[in-house]
């Protein structure tokens, strides 16, 4: 049995990575990266369960190579690869497709969101998109998986597809049972418009987001604009959590400034939030606008970032190649 531990997580080419991926995802792959094996998938198969433009597709899938890069990923010590390099992630959601149960799916709530009202409209890729991502993990044997809390449900019907493998093809242990690894406040990172909303590509708004690549000046624009409370800062989480836009900003600068929400609620109790916002403006440019301003660097040369792409390609491949003949064979496939 393996037993080491292996790191795997995607992310999906939407291009615009903001405060709430760097946060919520992109920060973590980078401290893990210090202690574990890791793989990072740009999925780019995920992408296509909605129609994408192809050019937009191509060059989304280098910006968030770049922002893995500027973020701080090695790719001398993590594999960074595009998901449709290595054709074993599709082999597998197939063979998963078959393990995988109609009623499981069914209960998906991303699915439901994601489909919204007309769901007979809705691709078959985006209805067993969580088959594929099963796969993702899978097909390396992962143990960990650091993801948002929005995916904690797919990680779930990772572990019950790889659990009902293991019995159907009479093989304890052979697919570890995958645990997520969801960062605490920051899973959710949220809209600065709308603090009951997630922080979002899609959100119409580009002033209810921090993207990685704004300026400092867009930053601070932003920030100043963020709706917060017209109350003072209270001096406990309880009178906070009913202001979900002021919870929302606390929490950003709690994050980017390494503390608790208890610290800086002592810090900041009876200020008005403008005083909040001019600090947290400061912190996010500090730490934002150098990886922007390296993702734009890197984004200049396309062939260096396919390049790495191509050497993680090789890698991972290796890998799922030697997973893949061991399925096949468990399978029966000759
Ligand atoms: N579904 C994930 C998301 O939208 C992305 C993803 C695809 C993923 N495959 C994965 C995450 C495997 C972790 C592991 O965020």
């Amino acid at each position: 049995m393996n037993k080491k531990k292996l790191v795997f997580s995607g992310v999906q080419p939407t291009g615009n990575l903001h405060l709430g991926n760097y946060l919520g995802a992109l920060k973590n792959f980078v401290s893990l990266q210090k202690e574990m094996d890791c793989i990072y998938c740009v999925v780019d198969l995920h992408a296509i369960t909605t129609f994408q433009n192809p050019n937009q597709l191509r060059n989304n899938v280098l910006e968030t190579v770049a922002s893995f890069l500027a973020t701080g990923l090695n790719p001398s010590k993590s594999i960074i690869f595009n998901q449709s390099a290595v054709s074993g992630h599709t082999e597998l959601a197939w063979i998963l497709n078959c393990i995988s149960r109609i009623g499981w799916l069914s209960r998906m709530t991303q699915f439901k969101d994601k489909a919204g009202s007309d769901k007979e409209k809705a691709s078959v890729g985006l209805y067993i998109y969580p088959n594929l991502m099963a796969a993702d993990i899978l097909l390396y044997k992962a143990t960990h998986v650091p993801v948002g809390a929005d995916q904690k449900q797919h990680l779930e019907l990772s572990r019950d597809i790889a659990q009902k493998f293991n019995n159907d093809f009479n093989c304890k242990d052979f697919f570890p049972l995958p645990e997520p690894l969801i960062p605490k406040n920051v899973s959710r990172v949220m809209s600065l418009r709308d603090g009951n909303k997630k922080m979002s590509k899609s959100e119409e708004s580009d002033y209810s987001r921090i993207n990685l690549k704004d300026s400092a000046d867009e930053i601070y624009k932003k920030i100043k604009k963020a709706k917060s409370d017209s109350d003072q800062i209270p001096d406990n989480l309880k009178d906070l959590e009913k202001k979900p836009e002021a919870l929302n900003l606390i929490n950003i600068y709690s994050e980017i400034s390494k503390s608790t929400l208890e610290k800086v609620l002592n810090e900041m109790s009876g200020k008005e939030y403008a005083f909040l916002k001019r600090k947290l403006a400061e912190l996010l440019i500090n730490e934002i606008e150098p990886v922007g301003k390296e993702i734009k660097k890197l984004l200049v040369d396309k062939s260096h970032l396919e390049s790495i792409l191509k050497k993680g390609k090789e890698k991972a491949n290796i890998i799922a190649e030697e997973n893949l003949k061991n399925i096949r064979e468990k399978v029966g496939l000759i």
